[in-house]
């Protein structure tokens, strides 16, 4: 992380949470000025106490701010507070940092731009205590004008990474990686729920499991060049093959707590490609 400086743009954090604290705490201790409004007004008393101005509605500390970040529970909370901004924005930089869908996304973006301000939204890809270090990554989108003419501020929070000029496409990025981390996640919960269930040794169990999860990073780049190419070798099995693997699998995991994971689906989109005579292709396939 760069070393900030006393200098604008005046900041202001709307909801002091864990993350919004965490980011008054970076750029307090950056020598930054920060405007803080909280709607649980003693949540934001710490921050006050170690240099923080406190404004009176979130109104007030918009107004004394360019950089306003939103770091709220949800949309629900984003939208409370963007309705009671009522006043020209113009200069002023609103970014939206909560985990939220698409649809939010633009929403918000909209609100933001009708009042005349630029609009980033920002997906978090990190935890409070990471803030301010290298090992936080938060993806922004929308305006690139002001996402760059923030970048020094915005570096002093985690490694700023700009995914495109959409307001969506950060919560895509966001809500798409943490879909990767669930889907594999619970795999692996299924996998040992079902080991043992069957009286099968988890520890010895695992290991096995954690050279089949690491199948898959090594795979990922070859994964990627087949979608690119729109061309679906078989590798190890075709679809037909694994066709057969995910009717045994949904056997094996009817009528457990976490269900089968979509394989229904995944099946059905199998049988159709075998239907039209891709049987033999891979299962990259099932996204083309
Ligand atoms: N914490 C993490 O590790 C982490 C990681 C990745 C992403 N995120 C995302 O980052 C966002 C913030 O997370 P957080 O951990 O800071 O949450 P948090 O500690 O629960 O803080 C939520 C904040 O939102 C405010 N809020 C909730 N509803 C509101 C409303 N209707 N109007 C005004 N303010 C409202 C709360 O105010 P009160 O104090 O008055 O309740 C509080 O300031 C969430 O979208 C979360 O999913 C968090």
């Amino acid at each position: 992380m760069s070393d900030g400086k006393k200098s604008a743009p005046e900041v202001a954090v709307i909801g002091t949470g864990a993350i919004g604290s965490a980011l008054v705490h970076r750029l307090l201790g950056s020598g930054y000025d920060i405007t803080v409004w909280n709607r649980t007004e003693s949540r934001a008393t710490e921050l006050v106490a170690a240099g923080a101005l406190p404004a009176r509605s979130v109104r007030e500390a918009v107004s004394s701010s360019t950089l306003v970040f939103l770091t709220l529970k949800d949309y629900t909370a984003v939208e409370q507070c963007l309705t009671q901004l009522d006043m020209d924005l113009s200069g002023h930089t609103i970014v939206g940092m909560y985990t939220g869908t698409s649809s939010e996304a633009r929403l918000a973006a909209q609100r933001a731009t009708t009042l005349g301000a630029h609009y980033i939204d920002a997906g978090i890809q990190a935890s409070p205590e990471m803030i301010g270090t290298d090992t936080a990554t938060i993806l922004y989108s929308g305006s690139r004008h002001a996402f760059e003419q923030h970048k020094t501020t915005l570096q002093l929070l985690s490694k700023p990474r700009f995914v495109g000029e959409t307001p969506e496409a950060a919560a895509v990025w966001d809500l798409a990686l943490f879909g990767v981390w669930y889907d594999a996640q619970l795999g692996l919960l299924r996998a040992l729920g079902a080991a043992h269930e069957a009286g099968i040794d988890v520890v010895e169990f695992s290991h096995t499991a954690s050279t089949q999860l690491g199948h898959v990073v090594t795979g990922v780049s070859a994964t990627v060049s087949e979608m690119q190419q729109a061309t679906y070798p078989p590798g190890p099995a075709d679809l037909t093959e694994h066709l057969a693997v995910v009717r045994h699998l949904i056997e094996l995991r009817s009528g457990r707590r976490l269900g089968n994971g979509g394989l229904p689906e995944v099946a059905a989109r199998i049988e159709a490609l075998i239907a039209d005579g891709r049987g033999d292709e891979g299962l990259t396939a099932t996204v083309g």
